[in-house]
């Protein structure tokens, strides 16, 4: 079926199953590779993209129930790696392997963009989803604490709208 959407600002018609989940739609038809593949059954979070203004796990939306959305994955976070999410996550070092991390910071930009200066009760309950191998909790939670000031002391930039540049927390493949 053709679904026409937004991503990351830009319109866009796939020709796509029903049934397929955003998440491959994103990456194997419109080549996004940021958003990573973990479990396929929205238990992980590395699949992590902003629909509605919320943090949602794409491998459990079908293309089906996409038509007209506007979907923000890392690559359109920002155009050049300039969020302060992305921006905390490079002055804390966060990732270690790197492949939950795309999913982490859209999950903390979500968060932020609902609760500009969360405590770590709220962190917890926000982040609890996303789940790292590596173990990084302590730095995504000093990373997510460390932008939420950066955001207090500027004005908030524009979002940008597309972007291919690789970004923080966006390995290659
Ligand atoms: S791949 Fe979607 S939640 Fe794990
Ligand atoms: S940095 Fe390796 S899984 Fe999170």
């Amino acid at each position: 079926m053709k679904v026409s959407l937004k991503v990351n600002g830009k319109p866009t018609t796939v020709d796509a199953p029903s049934d397929m989940p955003l998440l491959w739609v994103l990456r194997d038809v419109l080549d996004l590779k940021g958003t990573k593949y973990g479990c396929g059954v929205g238990q992980c979070g590395a699949c992590t993209v902003h629909y509605k203004g919320a943090a949602v796990r794409s491998c459990q939306l079908p293309v089906s129930s996409l038509q007209g959305a506007e979907i923000t994955t890392i690559e359109g976070l920002s155009s050049d790696g300039s969020h302060p999410v992305q921006r905390a996550w490079d002055e804390i070092d966060v990732p270690q392997c790197g492949y939950c991390q795309a999913g982490q910071i859209m999950s903390a930009a979500a968060l932020l963009q609902k609760n500009p200066s969360p405590s770590d009760a709220d962190i917890t309950t926000a982040m609890h989803g996303n789940l790292c191998r590596c173990a990084t909790y302590l730095r995504i939670r000093e990373a997510i604490h460390t932008a939420a000031a950066a955001s207090a002391a500027t004005p908030a930039a524009p979002a940008a709208t597309s972007s291919r540049p690789r970004q923080a927390g966006t390995p290659r493949n």
